[in-house]
């Protein structure tokens, strides 16, 4: 029995299987119990108090569960990133999950359901491994920019509670020919054994359809060692993919992940959720706004574009008309007058014909714009009739 006891102690010791050896050690100080050997019992405890103070000073990624055969990766407190040959840059950033911030973002229902089923599977997976299965880590978000791909991965990491590898596209791109592919490799290579995320933003620039580009051999090469390395990521890693341009990508490599999060633009509900949050950081400021209505006008925009417009009519309050109060109208002109900032003018018109669809009246349009109500109807219609 003792001799087999040891064998399975050195046995945890070579495959890092902390729980088990604990386990071991209590058989041990139960059958040294059994037969009153007080002096081995006060021995074994000590050693066990004495390991655990060490693993607890330890600032690992992770408790070792029971059972599971955990990877060592303790004594690496700080992850070195692999560099690009040419231009010696670092090929990644690492993000610790204490460094991010909590963000209150707004998902749907259905996204929330699923970044909890991730985490618990993530935190859970020598339960799904001893069934058999294959624990979800490789997700890919798509959707129009600023609704929140980047945020969610970050996100994610926090919860997730791991460091997290942010690729950098500018050293993982060189101009030299074969050298994207393996600067790839290494960056997966170099995570193998740690508990991460490894964060692929702008996932397009690299997983283009291979038929869509001029510089096919090129592409090609990059896409198809993207396919074998995606097939070898270990269940530690964990990989997270973001793009615009989900059309764009190589449809064999869209199948190799294990869900597609599809990051939206907000409705109605989401908008008037999202601006009351961002106004409750702004209670010195007398407001007047229904919210309802500024969420009308504001659909179809984006969750970074409409920060935009909040932040640009807090600003001009303070800076132009030096006033720490914010209105419903006080929003409406700022909108009105970044369009007129920043487009040309039949877009301008076209967007002025947008807001007037969305329960804007002429006459306020009129208002912000100085231009006269007759002149603001007449181009709205030709730019209806051009549609
Ligand atoms: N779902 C969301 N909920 C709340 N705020 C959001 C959301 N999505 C985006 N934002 C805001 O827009 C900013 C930019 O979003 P980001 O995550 O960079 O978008 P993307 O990566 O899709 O372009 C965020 O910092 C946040 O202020
Ligand atoms: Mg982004």
């Amino acid at each position: 029995m003792y001799r087999e006891w040891i064998l399975e102690l050195i046995r945890c010791y070579i495959l890092k299987d902390d729980g088990r050896f604990k386990e071991i050690l209590d058989k041990l100080v139960k059958y040294e119990k059994a037969n009153g050997n007080e002096s081995e019992i006060y021995e074994i405890e000590q050693f066990i108090q004495e390991t655990n103070k060490k693993s607890n000073n330890d600032s690992s990624y992770y408790k070792p569960s029971k059972g599971l055969i955990m990877r060592d990766n303790k004594s690496k407190k700080h992850l070195d990133s692999p560099k690009d040959k040419v231009s010696n840059s670092n090929l990644f950033e690492v993000i610790y999950p204490k460094d991010i911030t909590n963000q209150s973002l707004i998902f749907n229902d259905k996204i929330n359901n699923k970044i909890k089923e991730i985490v618990y599977e993530y935190n859970n997976k020598e339960q799904v491994i001893q069934l058999g299965l294959k624990v979800e880590n490789k997700i890919l978000l798509c959707g129009p920019p600023g609704c929140g791909k980047t945020s969610l991965a970050y996100e994610l990491t926090k919860k997730l509670n791991i460091p997290l590898a942010y690729v950098k596209l500018d050293s993982l791109i060189t101009s030299l020919m074969g050298q994207t592919s393996s600067n790839i490799r290494k960056i997966f290579e170099s995570v193998k054994d740690e508990s991460i995320v490894i964060f692929i933003d702008e996932f397009d620039a690299i997983a283009k359809k291979r038929a869509d580009s001029n510089d096919l051999g090129e592409l090609k090469r990059i896409v198809n060692s993207l396919l074998q390395i995606i097939d070898g990521i270990p269940d530690n890693v964990f990989f997270i993919a973001a793009t615009n341009f989900e059309e764009s990508l190589d449809s064999a490599i869209i199948r190799r992940f294990d869900s597609i999060i599809n990051l939206e633009r907000p409705n109605i509900d989401s908008l008037n959720k999202y601006i009351q949050t961002f106004l409750e950081d702004y209670k010195k400021f007398v407001l007047d706004i229904d919210i309802n209505r500024i969420s009308k006008f504001t659909l179809g925009m984006s969750f970074s574009e409409v920060n935009d417009l909040l932040s640009y009519s807090l600003k001009r309050q303070i800076v132009h008309k030096k006033e720490p109060s914010l209105s419903t109208d006080d929003i409406i002109e700022s909108l009105v007058n970044k369009i007129f900032q920043f487009s040309e003018e039949y877009d301008q018109i076209s967007r002025l014909a947008e807001l007037n669809k969305k329960g804007i009246s002429i006459r306020e349009l009129s208002e912000i714009t100085s231009i006269p109500k007759s002149t603001i109807s007449d181009r709205i219609r030709k730019v209806k009739s051009n549609e």
